[in-house]
């Protein structure tokens, strides 16, 4: 795969997709949104990878929308052609995906960063939607899932001043799970993304669909959904595997079926 704007890579289970346009801070134009599209496409058509990372640079992991792109659409060419829509193809990604973050995650770079599942953090990263300085808004997710996140008043702070916020606050918030040193970032992302990739992965496809349904269903619709693909994993070799193991006092042999 010959990709000019990320980079692509497998080690065991794991694909690691990392965002590389050095030069503009990894801004997310329409190319390397592409480029992503068809690596998360490709990610998903192998059996044999159960995690993706999303990583880029020590300095940025994603600096926003690529403004110099942005600059000359309008109303119309917007309502043609929704270029957000693409980006989508990492909220809609049936395996888990983590998003592994040093330095800046801003606008879309934030946004792309909680499309992912989890999200890791080196102590240089900083989070914000500076959107409210370019005269416009967040749009591919920043008002939505930053409250889910952080909550309504963080996130109406973050927002409305497009401040920026460091990795420590973000842990403090809820907005990321781990904070590591940037040196051990990279190791700290495998250790989990292969503890991860031991598992089965239609269960983890599951568990993981199970988990996003929370956030746009009721608690009682969500009990049921739950309960259903919880009734549904008995339909699989990897249950069956998963408790005969416990049982046997024996790690489990997962084959996905
Ligand atoms: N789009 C296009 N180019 C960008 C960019 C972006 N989002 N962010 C940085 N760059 C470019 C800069 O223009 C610069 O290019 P040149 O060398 O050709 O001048 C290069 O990357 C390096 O950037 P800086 O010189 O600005 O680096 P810095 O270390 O001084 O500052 C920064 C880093 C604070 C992240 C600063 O670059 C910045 O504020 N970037 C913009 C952040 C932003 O506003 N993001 C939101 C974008 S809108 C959006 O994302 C909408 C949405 O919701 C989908």
């Amino acid at each position: 795969m010959n990709y000019k704007n990320i980079k692509y890579a497998e080690q065991n289970k794991v694909a690691i997709i990392q965002l590389h346009r050095p030069k503009f801070l990894n801004a997310l134009c329409d190319e390397l949104i592409e480029e992503l599209s068809n690596a998360l496409d490709y990610a998903n058509s192998n059996n044999d990878i159960h995690v993706v990372i999303l990583k880029g640079s020590e300095k940025a992991f994603a600096a926003g929308a690529d403004i110099s792109e942005m600059k000359n659409l309008t109303l119309l060419s917007h309502i043609k052609e929704d270029f957000i829509a693409k980006w989508e193809k990492i909220s809609t990604f049936k395996k888990p995906i983590i998003a592994s973050v040093a330095g800046y995650a801003l606008g879309g770079g934030c946004e792309i960063a909680m499309m992912c599942d989890i999200i890791i953090a080196a102590d240089n990263a900083k989070f914000g939607q500076p959107e409210i300085n370019l005269g416009t808004i967040p749009a591919a997710g920043g008002t939505q899932r930053l409250v889910k996140a952080v909550g309504k008043s963080k996130a109406m702070e973050l927002v409305l001043s497009g401040g920026i916020i460091d990795a420590k606050e973000a842990l403090d918030f809820g907005l990321i799970s781990k904070l590591v040193p940037l040196n051990d970032l990279d190791n700290q992302t495998a250790l989990l993304a292969n503890k991860i990739a031991k598992k089965s992965l239609p269960i983890l496809m599951l568990a993981k669909e199970a988990v996003l349904k929370s956030f746009e269903s009721s608690l009682k619709e969500g009990m049921v959904f739950e309960r259903k693909l919880f009734q549904s994993t008995f339909a699989l070799e990897d249950r069956k595997e998963g408790m005969e193991a416990f049982l046997n006092k024996r790690p489990p042999n997962f084959n996905n079926n």
